[in-house]
């Protein structure tokens, strides 16, 4: 009977054959000896075949390989401490289950254009497997991290209709007699129902920007983790804030160094991101950006560069708040202290990586909010709902949201969030 085993699993069977069922990256051969390097989504194995101790068909079948043909392989397995995985099969048996001929992406350089159009195909290579498990732990410590914690998950609507940030970046649907729909820009503000009946609640699914942006930050659908806590002032949300991003950072450190290093990511600056994160207003950020030779006027949003020139001068997270009314969105709560800011943050991670992180403690005064959504030219309307929080037992309270492919772009090294998600949307490709 045939014992199948994965990759992964091997160093701990004790099985003196096994079959293991993937697909062949490289074969090479010295003329006796020849080498088959196979993936099976779990792991890689060299499989090592001796030809004069095989059948003359099993070292033609050998020759045959090509660039990912599906193969069963059977054999020994053996320690061997130089072979990815320590462990390599000394084969007895190999079937061909599936060919492939001619594998467009090939060890060979290709352009990110290329490759993109064969994104499907890609997936299979080590550097972006190893990408997509780091994403794979980043949303298992979300999840984690807002269950220890007692957090409810409230899964808000992707269709809705009102305009949750910026009116200049809706994806619009007709939806059937009742005019427009549009896709979710953020959850935060059906969070904020939530956290009135909850006390504690995040959301944590896809968002979508119709923003016209190209830059290595931006993707049209992203996928965005909020919470939103009753009762937190933005202090106390910064201090949520750096404790996550020090969780999920440290939990791939902890459990994905196999892939860390597969994507050559230098660990020593992670390994730094410990809370507390400085913390800068926006105010004295100008202040930072014109003495570092930066024409920074106060009351502008701060663009990408503004964000490097800034993040590059602390060696962990950084988080700059209390920005100006006119560049944030209508829901941020005035700030008591100075009028002319509200009680937000970004949080800039280092590396030159940017903002991860947008947060703000919220506007719970009814006419104040009223007044804000009037001011961005919004209809009231759409929004009774939401101003009705603010009527029937108003309360403090303060979230954000974390870009996760942002936050996997950063954790992995790598330079654009395009490669930190399976199938990226963005602005000029919607295949495959
Ligand atoms: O700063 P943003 O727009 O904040 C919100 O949507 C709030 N409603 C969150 C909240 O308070 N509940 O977006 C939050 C984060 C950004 O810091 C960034 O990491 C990510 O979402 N993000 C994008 N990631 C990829 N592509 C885009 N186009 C993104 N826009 C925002
Ligand atoms: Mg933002």
């Amino acid at each position: 009977m045939t014992t199948y085993a994965r990759i992964a699993d091997l160093p701990s069977l004790e099985a003196s054959a096994v079959t293991v069922r993937g697909w062949v990256m490289r074969t090479r051969s010295s003329g006796k000896i020849g080498f088959v390097v196979l993936r099976d989504g779990s792991g890689y194995l060299q499989a090592v075949i001796l030809k004069n101790e095989v059948a003359p068909e099993l070292w033609e079948c050998f020759k045959g390989l090509t660039q990912e043909t599906a193969v069963a392989v059977t054999g020994a397995p053996r320690a061997e401490p130089r072979s990815p995985g320590g462990v390599e099969l000394a084969v007895t048996a190999l079937e061909v289950l599936a060919p492939s001929v001619d594998f467009p992406i090939t060890p060979k350089e290709h352009g990110t254009a290329f490759l993109f159009e064969r994104r499907h195909l890609w997936l299979r290579s080590r550097r972006q497997v190893a990408i997509m498990r780091v994403r794979h732990e980043v949303v298992q410590a979300i999840r984690d991290f807002y269950y220890a914690r007692d957090f409810t998950l409230v899964d808000t609507p992707l269709l809705t209709g009102s305009i949750g940030e910026s009116a200049g970046t809706l994806f619009e649907t007709e939806y059937f007699d009742l005019g427009k729909a549009y896709l979710a820009q953020t959850g935060q503000l059906y969070l904020e129902a939530a956290a009135a009946a909850l006390g504690r609640v995040y959301c944590f699914g896809p968002t979508f920007r119709a923003e016209k942006s190209k830059t290595r930050r931006h993707l049209s659908e992203f996928w965005m983790v909020e919470p939103e806590v009753a009762w937190n002032d933005s202090d106390a949300n910064m201090r949520l804030q750096e404790e996550f991003v020090a969780y999920i950072v440290e939990r791939c450190l902890e459990r994905r160094q196999e892939d860390l290093k597969e994507l050559e990511r230098d660990t020593a600056p992670l390994e730094r991101i410990t809370p507390p994160f400085p913390r800068l207003s926006y105010t004295d950020a100008i202040d930072k950006l014109r003495a570092a030779g930066v024409n920074a006027e106060w009351g502008r949003d701060l663009g990408a560069e503004d964000e490097t020139v800034l993040a590059n001068q602390f060696d962990r997270p950084v988080f700059v708040h209390d920005y100006p009314v006119g560049v944030k969105a209508f829901y941020m709560k005035q700030n008591p202290a100075d009028p002319r800011t509200v009680l937000n943050n970004d949080c800039l991670a280092p590396e030159g990586y940017g903002e991860i992180i947008g947060g703000s403690q919220r506007e719970d005064d009814h006419d104040l909010l009223r007044a804000r959504i009037h001011e961005q030219g919004l209809p009231e309307e759409p929004y009774g709902w939401y101003l009705d929080l603010r009527k029937y037992g108003t309360f403090v309270h303060s979230g954000f949201g974390l870009g996760v492919e942002r936050t996997v772009a950063w954790i992995c090294g790598i330079q654009h969030v395009r490669e930190a998600i399976a199938f990226p949307r963005m602005m000029y490709r919607l295949y495959p």
